[in-house]
């Protein structure tokens, strides 16, 4: 089914539920809308509430969102079963620079529930692999039961072109590496890059503060790094003002800033 009013819920058919651990599991929903990598989309269940969720993943006939059980909404959406119905509405956001990487080197640095809004987009970096540069990936979970994408990540750990660094806070797991992600990024050679990189950063806030601040100690300029941020919602089209800080609308201008910008949306 089209959306043709983009802020009307439609409802949408649950195509598959794949749980990813206890808590988080992503649903693959029926959507003929075109996404660009990094948007989000508004979910609702009637009577229940909506809450505005990332797109993991896309296909011609789906959008993939993959959701923490932590509320209303999505205590209920855990009760849905494949063949049953969410409204959804959008997609909004504006999505990654995805023009900005080309032929660069992308650092991707994402932590937790933090790894689903740029999923799309590291595939579409590993399909097309003439696209950028080199792909550096640092991404981090807490613990090994909440790893999302376990087989993505083994995926992408098998391409040459792909540089990955995993890592999880505090417990020794297969070869990964033990503690925070900010601990990786002394391995990324920015120096050999010669200025043609991109940092992509996106995950709990506090991660977000911390890796932008190591950035900015390794001598990262701002206008190189882009984060994702996730804020209280009701609209997403920029009319009620709950996400507005100052001047700047989180639902339109973002989710994703320059750090030039969102440094001041840092937590
Ligand atoms: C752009 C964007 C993208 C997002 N993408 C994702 C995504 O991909 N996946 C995902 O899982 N989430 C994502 N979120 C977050 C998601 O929208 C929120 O978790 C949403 O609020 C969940 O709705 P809910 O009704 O289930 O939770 P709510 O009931 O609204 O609860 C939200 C939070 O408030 C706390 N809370 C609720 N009631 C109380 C209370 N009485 N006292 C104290 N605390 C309380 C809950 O513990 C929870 O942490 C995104 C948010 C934004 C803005
Ligand atoms: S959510 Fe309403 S203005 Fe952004």
């Amino acid at each position: 089914m089209m959306l043709n009013n983009p802020i009307r819920p439609e409802a949408h058919k649950i195509l598959r539920i794949l749980p990813q651990t206890e808590s988080e599991w992503t649903f693959r929903v029926e959507n003929h809308m075109p996404i660009q990598h990094g948007q989000f989309m508004q979910i609702s269940i009637p009577k229940f509430g909506e809450a505005p969720i990332s797109i993991s993943g896309f296909g011609e006939s789906y959008a993939d969102f993959t959701i923490r059980k932590v509320g209303k909404v999505t205590d209920e959406l855990f009760n849905l079963k494949e063949g049953d119905y969410v409204f959804l509405r959008g997609c909004y956001g504006n999505g990654w620079p995805v023009g900005c990487l080309k032929d660069k080197n992308v650092v991707i640095i994402a932590g937790g529930t933090g790894v689903s809004p740029v999923k799309s987009l590291i595939n579409a970096l590993y399909d097309d692999q003439n696209y950028a540069e080199e792909v550096y990936l640092i991404l981090g979970f807490k613990n090994s039961q909440s790893v999302l994408f376990a087989d993505e990540l083994k995926k992408w750990k098998a391409e040459k072109y792909f540089h990955t660094f995993y890592t999880l806070d505090g417990e020794d797991y297969k070869d990964w590496n033990k503690g925070m992600v900010t601990d990786l990024i002394e391995e990324i050679p920015f120096q050999q890059f010669a200025g043609n990189y991109e940092c992509l950063v996106v995950g709990p806030p506090v991660m977000m503060k911390f890796v932008g601040k190591k950035l900015l100690k390794n001598g990262i300029p701002e206008d190189k790094i882009w984060m994702s941020f996730e804020r209280k919602m009701s609209c997403a089209i920029g009319k009620c003002g709950h996400c507005r800080i100052d001047e700047t609308y989180v639902c339109l201008d973002g989710p994703i800033f320059n750090y030039t910008i969102g440094k001041k949306l840092v937590d």
